[in-house]
């Protein structure tokens, strides 16, 4: 048995409220236990999105009621909100940007609607860019000129972990997260995958990229999910929408990735704790562990997981390490395939 300490996940769509038909607070965090994170960081992109002090009240309310492991909310930035949400900023998760098309309406094309967050949103609370491409390059200027710290959400591409390892080389206060599925899936999977299966954003990249990411990983400061639940009702439709649902399968993946001696333990630990920790300024969880099986071999199944959206773009595919304990400030949440942990049980990381 190896022990883990508790996982953090700084990059996850709970999709409520607005969407509980493919997640909610109750069954995000049994899918985050289940895979041994302890907490997990909700993204704004709900409907409505979280963008003001009355929806982060809204989130927040539904994470009190239902949520079985710790949490907090991000702000989503629009081109109005900035004064409004900075003196908030103490309880938010951190501020999330979009300057690149997703899920959702949060969008922020125009670089003249960035400067108001970078000059407000206080420079000790968390600020988080969807930037790929160019966009980054744009991102990585901001960071420099506002003199403030910016973490990259899913690096998926050679170009974009290279203007990063430029960018921490010339001292500029950039750090990033990359994500499963960018380091196990390319665009070489989606025809095994399916067509609308396989859609994400930022899209699966080409097999030299997902390299470059292994080939970089002292770039790279924590593994995030981007658990993005959507119905395969939905995935398989005409118009299927971008995301995987990720929460359940990162820990075996990446143990399978320490069996194969691509990465060390300590590796995975400073990039699903440590570093999320010090980067979002988290809290101790005490008493808090994960209890990993890292010699059980099995086949990732497509059904059969607690999110609700219930499927694995990974399905078929051979991992080795699974959890089967995890310990919540003493308690044991989660054992041997069942979610212990009560609704309302999870505890807010943010103060009120
Ligand atoms: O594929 C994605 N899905 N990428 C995102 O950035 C958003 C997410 C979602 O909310 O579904
Ligand atoms: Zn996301």
């Amino acid at each position: 048995m190896l022990r883990l300490p508790g996982l953090i996940d700084p990059h996850v769509h709970v999709r409520e409220p607005g969407a509980t038909h493919k997640e909610d607070w109750t069954t995000a965090t049994a899918a985050a236990l289940a895979g041994g994170f302890t907490a997990i960081l909700a993204m704004p992109n709900t409907s409505p999105p979280v963008t003001d002090a009355a929806a982060l009240e809204t989130a927040l309310g539904a994470a009190r009621a239902k949520a079985r492991c710790d949490y907090a909310q991000y702000f989503g930035a629009t081109a109005a909100n900035a004064e409004a949400i900075a003196p908030l900023a103490s309880r938010a998760a951190g501020l999330k940007m979009y300057l690149n098309q997703t899920y959702g309406t949060l969008r922020l094309d125009d670089t003249a609607a960035w400067h108001a967050h970078f000059r407000l949103w206080p420079r000790t609370a968390p600020l988080v860019v969807h930037a790929e491409r160019h966009t980054l390059a744009a991102a990585i200027l901001f960071a420099a000129l506002y003199d403030r710290p910016v973490h990259i959400a899913h690096v998926s591409r050679r170009e974009e972990i290279l203007l990063i390892r430029a960018a921490k080389a010339r001292g500029l206060p950039v750090t990033c997260e990359v994500t499963p599925h960018h380091l196990f899936l390319t665009a070489d999977d989606a025809p095994r995958i399916g067509p609308g299966r396989s859609e994400v954003r930022p899209v699966l990249a080409s097999p030299a990229d997902r390299q470059a990411l292994w080939d970089n990983l002292e770039v790279i400061d924590c593994f995030a999910t981007d658990h993005a639940p959507h119905t395969l009702a939905e995935k398989d439709s005409p118009q299927p929408p971008p995301g995987f649902p990720g929460l359940e399968t990162a820990l075996p993946l990446l143990l399978t990735a320490v069996q194969e001696g691509r990465l060390t333990p300590n590796a995975l630990i400073t990039r699903m704790h440590t570093n999320p920790r010090r980067i979002f300024g988290l809290p101790p969880q005490p008493e808090t562990w994960v209890e990993v099986d890292e010699n059980a071999r099995w086949e990732i199944p497509l059904r059969g997981w607690q999110t609700r959206a219930d499927w694995s773009p990974f399905a078929g595919m051979q991992v080795i390490g699974r959890v089967r304990r995890v310990v919540l400030r003493g308690q044991t949440v989660y054992a041997d395939g069942k979610v212990l942990a009560s609704p309302g049980s999870g505890k807010p990381l943010r103060g009120r």
